[in-house]
Protein backbone atom coordinates (compact mmCIF):
# COMPACT_ATOMS: atom_id res chain seq x y z
CA UNK A 1 0.00 0.00 0.00
CA UNK A 2 2.25 2.28 0.43
CA UNK A 3 5.01 2.02 -2.62
CA UNK A 4 1.40 3.22 -4.95
CA UNK A 5 0.55 5.83 -2.49
CA UNK A 6 4.18 6.80 -2.57
CA UNK A 7 4.50 7.26 -6.52
CA UNK A 8 0.89 9.27 -6.25
CA UNK A 9 2.29 11.64 -3.77
CA UNK A 10 5.06 11.96 -6.63
CA UNK A 11 7.63 10.89 -3.96
CA UNK A 12 10.91 9.44 -5.15
CA UNK A 13 11.01 6.89 -2.42
CA UNK A 14 10.65 3.25 -1.84
CA UNK A 15 9.50 1.50 1.46
CA UNK A 16 10.93 -1.93 1.47
CA UNK A 17 10.90 -4.67 3.93
CA UNK A 18 13.78 -6.16 6.00
CA UNK A 19 13.58 -8.96 8.22
CA UNK A 20 15.67 -8.34 11.15
CA UNK A 21 16.32 -10.70 14.31
CA UNK A 22 15.89 -9.01 17.37
CA UNK A 23 19.24 -8.98 18.77
CA UNK A 24 19.99 -7.15 16.01
CA UNK A 25 17.18 -4.43 16.13
CA UNK A 26 19.43 -1.51 17.48
CA UNK A 27 21.78 -2.14 15.24
CA UNK A 28 19.51 -1.89 12.14
CA UNK A 29 17.93 0.96 13.12
CA UNK A 30 21.09 2.89 13.68
CA UNK A 31 22.04 1.79 10.62
CA UNK A 32 19.14 3.05 9.19
CA UNK A 33 19.40 6.00 10.72
CA UNK A 34 23.11 6.73 9.38
CA UNK A 35 21.69 5.83 6.14
CA UNK A 36 19.27 8.39 5.89
CA UNK A 37 16.17 6.69 5.86
CA UNK A 38 13.17 9.10 6.41
CA UNK A 39 11.68 6.26 8.91
CA UNK A 40 10.47 3.00 9.57
CA UNK A 41 7.73 0.75 10.55
CA UNK A 42 8.31 -1.64 12.84
CA UNK A 43 5.86 -5.45 13.64
CA UNK A 44 5.87 -8.09 16.10
CA UNK A 45 8.06 -8.90 18.49
CA UNK A 46 10.10 -5.16 17.90
CA UNK A 47 7.00 -2.54 18.55
CA UNK A 48 7.91 -3.25 22.37
CA UNK A 49 11.73 -3.66 21.87
CA UNK A 50 12.12 -0.54 19.78
CA UNK A 51 10.41 1.52 22.28
CA UNK A 52 14.10 1.45 24.58
CA UNK A 53 15.60 2.44 21.64
CA UNK A 54 14.47 6.06 20.69
CA UNK A 55 15.48 9.34 21.21
CA UNK A 56 12.55 10.70 21.97
CA UNK A 57 8.86 9.08 21.93
CA UNK A 58 5.97 10.53 20.88
CA UNK A 59 2.75 10.56 23.34
CA UNK A 60 1.43 8.29 21.12
CA UNK A 61 4.21 5.65 21.84
CA UNK A 62 4.33 6.38 25.33
CA UNK A 63 0.74 5.54 26.27
CA UNK A 64 1.17 2.64 24.47
CA UNK A 65 4.00 1.53 25.50
CA UNK A 66 4.91 0.22 21.94
CA UNK A 67 6.91 1.78 18.87
CA UNK A 68 5.32 0.86 15.25
CA UNK A 69 6.55 3.72 13.62
CA UNK A 70 9.96 6.00 13.38
CA UNK A 71 10.75 9.21 11.89
CA UNK A 72 14.01 10.18 11.62
CA UNK A 73 14.27 14.03 12.16
CA UNK A 74 17.13 16.41 11.86
CA UNK A 75 17.40 19.94 13.76
CA UNK A 76 16.82 22.79 11.00
CA UNK A 77 18.38 26.27 11.41
CA UNK A 78 15.66 27.74 13.87
CA UNK A 79 16.27 25.01 16.37
CA UNK A 80 12.87 23.26 15.43
CA UNK A 81 13.28 18.99 14.68
CA UNK A 82 11.58 18.40 10.89
CA UNK A 83 11.86 15.17 9.32
CA UNK A 84 14.31 14.02 7.20
CA UNK A 85 12.39 15.44 3.28
CA UNK A 86 12.50 18.92 4.83
CA UNK A 87 16.72 19.03 4.11
CA UNK A 88 18.07 19.13 0.74
CA UNK A 89 21.36 17.70 1.65
CA UNK A 90 21.51 14.54 4.43
CA UNK A 91 21.98 16.34 7.67
CA UNK A 92 24.36 15.44 10.34
CA UNK A 93 22.49 14.71 13.38
CA UNK A 94 19.91 12.79 13.36
CA UNK A 95 17.07 11.43 15.93
CA UNK A 96 14.99 8.52 15.77
CA UNK A 97 11.52 9.77 16.73
CA UNK A 98 8.95 6.74 18.04
CA UNK A 99 5.50 6.74 17.20
CA UNK A 100 2.73 4.62 17.61
CA UNK A 101 0.06 4.65 14.85
CA UNK A 102 -1.96 1.83 16.14
CA UNK A 103 -4.37 3.16 18.65
CA UNK A 104 -5.69 5.89 16.58
CA UNK A 105 -6.35 3.40 13.50
CA UNK A 106 -8.57 1.07 15.51
CA UNK A 107 -10.66 4.51 16.36
CA UNK A 108 -11.01 5.80 12.30
CA UNK A 109 -11.45 1.85 11.19
CA UNK A 110 -14.46 1.66 13.63
CA UNK A 111 -15.51 5.65 12.33
CA UNK A 112 -15.36 4.88 9.00
CA UNK A 113 -15.74 1.41 8.55
CA UNK A 114 -18.86 0.93 10.36
CA UNK A 115 -19.68 4.83 10.91
CA UNK A 116 -18.96 4.09 14.72
CA UNK A 117 -18.91 6.97 17.19
CA UNK A 118 -17.54 5.81 21.00
CA UNK A 119 -18.78 7.86 23.25
CA UNK A 120 -21.61 7.27 24.97
CA UNK A 121 -21.99 3.51 23.51
CA UNK A 122 -21.48 0.18 24.86
CA UNK A 123 -18.74 -1.99 23.87
CA UNK A 124 -18.12 -5.88 24.71
CA UNK A 125 -14.30 -6.40 23.77
CA UNK A 126 -13.52 -9.62 23.52
CA UNK A 127 -9.85 -10.29 24.21
CA UNK A 128 -7.40 -8.45 26.29
CA UNK A 129 -3.91 -9.27 24.57
CA UNK A 130 -1.93 -6.28 22.59
CA UNK A 131 -4.09 -5.24 20.32
CA UNK A 132 -7.30 -5.82 23.02
CA UNK A 133 -5.48 -3.39 25.68
CA UNK A 134 -5.16 -0.94 22.97
CA UNK A 135 -8.52 -0.89 22.00
CA UNK A 136 -9.66 -0.79 25.31
CA UNK A 137 -7.93 2.02 26.71
CA UNK A 138 -8.10 4.28 23.03
CA UNK A 139 -12.35 3.25 23.65
CA UNK A 140 -12.31 4.29 27.14
CA UNK A 141 -10.48 8.02 26.83
CA UNK A 142 -13.41 8.55 23.76
CA UNK A 143 -15.80 7.80 26.11
CA UNK A 144 -17.32 4.46 25.90
CA UNK A 145 -18.86 1.93 28.06
CA UNK A 146 -16.26 -1.48 27.98
CA UNK A 147 -17.83 -5.35 28.90
CA UNK A 148 -14.17 -7.46 28.67
CA UNK A 149 -13.90 -10.28 28.41
CA UNK A 150 -10.52 -12.62 27.86
CA UNK A 151 -10.17 -16.41 27.91
CA UNK A 152 -7.34 -15.78 31.20
CA UNK A 153 -9.76 -13.92 33.27
CA UNK A 154 -6.97 -12.20 35.17
CA UNK A 155 -5.86 -10.32 32.43
CA UNK A 156 -8.94 -8.60 31.60
CA UNK A 157 -9.13 -7.79 35.15
CA UNK A 158 -6.00 -6.14 35.18
CA UNK A 159 -6.65 -4.44 31.83
CA UNK A 160 -9.84 -2.80 33.90
CA UNK A 161 -7.81 -1.44 36.55
CA UNK A 162 -5.74 0.15 34.28
CA UNK A 163 -8.95 2.24 32.49
CA UNK A 164 -9.75 5.24 34.58
CA UNK A 165 -11.45 6.51 31.68
CA UNK A 166 -14.62 5.21 32.02
CA UNK A 167 -16.99 2.73 33.31
CA UNK A 168 -15.64 -0.61 32.60
CA UNK A 169 -16.96 -3.97 34.00
CA UNK A 170 -15.49 -7.26 33.25
CA UNK A 171 -17.83 -9.79 31.87
CA UNK A 172 -20.86 -10.47 29.76
CA UNK A 173 -23.39 -7.80 29.19
CA UNK A 174 -27.11 -8.56 30.33
CA UNK A 175 -28.48 -5.40 28.35
CA UNK A 176 -27.81 -4.93 24.40
CA UNK A 177 -24.31 -3.10 23.44
CA UNK A 178 -23.67 -0.98 20.09
CA UNK A 179 -21.11 -3.03 19.33
CA UNK A 180 -18.98 -6.00 19.77
CA UNK A 181 -14.79 -6.39 18.99
CA UNK A 182 -13.20 -9.52 18.68
CA UNK A 183 -9.25 -8.60 19.57
CA UNK A 184 -8.96 -12.55 19.95
CA UNK A 185 -6.88 -14.65 17.50
CA UNK A 186 -9.73 -17.11 17.55
CA UNK A 187 -10.73 -17.28 13.52
CA UNK A 188 -7.47 -17.04 12.17
CA UNK A 189 -7.48 -20.74 11.45
CA UNK A 190 -10.05 -22.94 9.78
CA UNK A 191 -12.46 -24.47 12.39
CA UNK A 192 -11.55 -22.13 15.02
CA UNK A 193 -14.69 -21.29 17.70
CA UNK A 194 -16.58 -18.47 18.12
CA UNK A 195 -14.84 -15.79 19.96
CA UNK A 196 -17.22 -15.74 23.24
CA UNK A 197 -19.49 -17.80 25.57
CA UNK A 198 -22.85 -18.48 22.99
CA UNK A 199 -24.31 -19.25 26.26
CA UNK A 200 -23.55 -16.17 27.85
CA UNK A 201 -23.94 -13.71 24.89
CA UNK A 202 -25.89 -13.74 21.47
CA UNK A 203 -24.86 -11.01 18.77
CA UNK A 204 -28.40 -10.44 18.45
CA UNK A 205 -27.73 -8.79 21.19
CA UNK A 206 -25.29 -6.06 19.35
CA UNK A 207 -25.73 -3.80 16.40
CA UNK A 208 -22.68 -3.45 15.06
CA UNK A 209 -19.55 -6.10 15.02
CA UNK A 210 -15.76 -5.77 14.07
CA UNK A 211 -13.08 -8.30 13.88
CA UNK A 212 -9.64 -7.11 14.42
CA UNK A 213 -8.95 -10.18 12.26
CA UNK A 214 -8.38 -9.65 8.42
CA UNK A 215 -7.35 -12.29 6.46
CA UNK A 216 -9.87 -14.29 6.02
CA UNK A 217 -11.89 -11.85 5.19
CA UNK A 218 -15.08 -13.38 6.94
CA UNK A 219 -14.21 -14.86 9.71
CA UNK A 220 -16.90 -17.22 11.77
CA UNK A 221 -17.63 -14.43 14.36
CA UNK A 222 -18.29 -11.87 11.27
CA UNK A 223 -20.52 -14.72 8.97
CA UNK A 224 -22.45 -15.16 12.61
CA UNK A 225 -22.51 -11.19 13.06
CA UNK A 226 -23.81 -10.51 9.78
CA UNK A 227 -26.75 -13.27 10.24
CA UNK A 228 -27.72 -11.26 13.09
CA UNK A 229 -28.01 -8.51 10.71
CA UNK A 230 -25.24 -6.22 12.88
CA UNK A 231 -23.17 -4.05 10.51
CA UNK A 232 -19.66 -5.87 10.03
CA UNK A 233 -15.77 -4.44 8.83
CA UNK A 234 -12.99 -6.57 9.61
CA UNK A 235 -9.43 -5.73 10.38
CA UNK A 236 -8.30 -4.56 6.88
CA UNK A 237 -9.11 -0.99 8.00
CA UNK A 238 -6.94 -0.73 10.80
CA UNK A 239 -3.57 -2.32 8.61
CA UNK A 240 -5.12 0.30 6.30
CA UNK A 241 -4.91 3.47 8.65
CA UNK A 242 -1.92 3.07 10.75
CA UNK A 243 0.01 2.66 7.63
CA UNK A 244 -1.33 5.87 6.77
CA UNK A 245 -0.89 7.75 9.55
CA UNK A 246 2.79 6.13 9.31
CA UNK A 247 2.91 7.91 5.76
CA UNK A 248 1.90 10.90 6.79
CA UNK A 249 4.31 11.29 9.41
CA UNK A 250 7.30 10.71 7.19
CA UNK A 251 5.71 12.99 4.06
CA UNK A 252 3.90 16.10 6.12
CA UNK A 253 1.17 15.28 3.10
CA UNK A 254 -2.23 13.55 3.10
CA UNK A 255 -2.10 9.96 2.51
CA UNK A 256 -4.06 9.16 -0.24
CA UNK A 257 -6.37 6.51 1.31
CA UNK A 258 -8.36 4.83 -1.88
CA UNK A 259 -5.16 3.89 -3.56
CA UNK A 260 -3.43 2.65 -0.39
CA UNK A 261 -7.10 0.55 0.22
CA UNK A 262 -6.96 -0.93 -2.90
CA UNK A 263 -3.10 -1.69 -2.96
CA UNK A 264 -4.01 -3.56 0.15
CA UNK A 265 -6.63 -5.13 -1.03
CA UNK A 266 -5.19 -6.65 -4.27
CA UNK A 267 -2.05 -7.47 -1.91
CA UNK A 268 -4.33 -9.17 0.61
CA UNK A 269 -7.15 -10.67 -0.84
CA UNK A 270 -5.64 -10.90 -4.56
CA UNK A 271 -6.22 -9.29 -7.81
CA UNK A 272 -9.96 -10.92 -8.22
CA UNK A 273 -11.62 -8.42 -5.51
P1 LIG B 1 -2.46 -9.57 19.95
O1 LIG B 1 -1.25 -8.71 20.04
O2 LIG B 1 -2.88 -9.90 18.54
O3 LIG B 1 -3.59 -9.05 20.77
P2 LIG B 1 -1.93 -11.50 22.05
O4 LIG B 1 -1.42 -10.42 22.92
O5 LIG B 1 -1.19 -12.79 22.00
O6 LIG B 1 -2.03 -11.02 20.54
O7 LIG B 1 -3.45 -11.77 22.45
C1 LIG B 1 -4.20 -12.83 21.93
C2 LIG B 1 -5.61 -12.76 22.51
O8 LIG B 1 -6.37 -13.87 21.98
C3 LIG B 1 -5.65 -12.90 24.02
O9 LIG B 1 -6.78 -12.18 24.48
C4 LIG B 1 -5.84 -14.40 24.19
O10 LIG B 1 -6.40 -14.79 25.43
P3 LIG B 1 -5.46 -15.10 26.70
O11 LIG B 1 -5.09 -13.74 27.26
O12 LIG B 1 -6.29 -15.89 27.62
O13 LIG B 1 -4.25 -15.83 26.17
C5 LIG B 1 -6.82 -14.67 23.07
N1 LIG B 1 -6.83 -16.07 22.66
C6 LIG B 1 -5.87 -16.73 22.00
N2 LIG B 1 -6.23 -18.02 21.78
C7 LIG B 1 -7.48 -18.17 22.33
C8 LIG B 1 -8.39 -19.26 22.46
N3 LIG B 1 -8.13 -20.47 21.96
N4 LIG B 1 -9.56 -19.02 23.09
C9 LIG B 1 -9.86 -17.81 23.61
N5 LIG B 1 -9.02 -16.74 23.53
C10 LIG B 1 -7.86 -16.92 22.90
Amino acid sequence: MHNPAIAALGLNWRYLAFEVHPDSLRTAIAGAKAMNFVGLNLTVPHKLLAFEMMDVLDDSAKTWGAVNTVRFEAKAADGQWLPLHAFPEPPKDVRAHGFNTDADAILRALREDLKFEPRGKSVLLLGAGGAGRVAALKLAQEGAKLYLVNRTVSKAEQLAAELKDGPVIVGYPKEEVDLVINATSLGLKPGDSLPFDAKSFSLSRARAAYDMIYRPAETPFLCAASAASCRTANGLGMLLYQGAKALELWTSKTAPITIMREALMQNVYGPSV
